[in-house]
């Protein structure tokens, strides 16, 4: 059975106030015994999130990294570094950083190489635009956002690996992919993890991302192939983000 995953991806958002009402509110609550929640903030807030949340179930990821261990790469993140503060996982190839900072897909495995690297978790993340979607291309854009990443690597390596489809479009846009759309191209990228290992498409977990909120988060969570959220905009609000994490217990 794949455990559900609920990841919140605060964005360039929050503050410190914000990581301290998170804390409080996790401390109050149980959290279904079968889920497990993430929540992926800011840099500079990891060490205080992983505080707050110090006494809860939660752990804490970041939202990138530099594909580089160390050196003069002024203003990047490496690995080791996020390790330290606390972080567990770490998106990887987020829509966001493909096309506003120019990750290709070479990028996008260096940065899952990396993360492996410091027994991150990396969550990589794959879409399609509308453009594609509209074309009819977004099996071809899905999947070879998934190979181009998953042929790099070893068996072992594959399985470490969280994936989450989000399509472009659904970004922030308060168009969510009905639970078909989003199953459907759930059930083709674990078909296309069939093709590595039997095993690996039975254990890896999808996650949905692109305006997942309480009141949708529970028929998308109901697909077969859906195994969690990534959570944007909702995962800032702590009762709407605890709503979502209910609701995939
Ligand atoms: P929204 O939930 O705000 O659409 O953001 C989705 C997302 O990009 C999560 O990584």
């Amino acid at each position: 059975m794949r455990m559900p995953l609920i990841a919140g991806n605060w964005k360039m958002n929050g503050s410190l106030a914000l990581v301290e009402e998170f804390g409080r509110a996790f401390a109050d609550v149980s959290l279904p015994v079968s889920v497990e929640v993430a929540l992926m903030v800011p840099f500079p807030f990891l060490d205080a999130a992983g505080r707050a949340l110090g006494e809860t179930s939660v752990t804490v990821g970041a939202q990138t990294l530099s594909d580089q261990p160390s050196g003069a790469f002024t203003g990047e993140v490496s690995a080791a570094m996020l390790r330290e503060c606390g972080a567990r996982l770490v998106l990887v190839g987020h829509s966001e950083r493909r096309t506003l900072f120019g990750e290709d897909d070479a990028a996008v495995l260096a940065r899952v190489k990396a993360a492996l690297s410091e027994e991150l978790t990396p969550v990589l993340c794959v879409g399609e635009t509308l453009e594609e979607r509209e074309a009819e291309r977004t099996e071809a854009v899905v999947l070879g956002q998934v190979e181009a990443v998953f042929d790099a690597l070893d068996a072992a390596e594959r399985a470490r690996l969280v994936v989450a489809y989000e399509p472009v479009w659904a970004i922030g846009t308060g168009r969510t992919a009905s639970p078909e759309q989003a199953q459907a191209v759930h059930a083709a990228i674990r078909g296309c993890l069939a093709r590595y290992d039997a095993g690996l498409a039975d254990g890896m977990r999808l996650l949905y991302g692109g305006s997942m909120k309480a009141d949708n988060a529970a028929e998308l969570l109901a697909q077969p192939d859906i195994d969690g959220g990534l959570v944007g905009g909702a995962s800032l609000k702590v009762d709407d983000f605890l709503a979502i994490c209910q609701s995939a217990g």
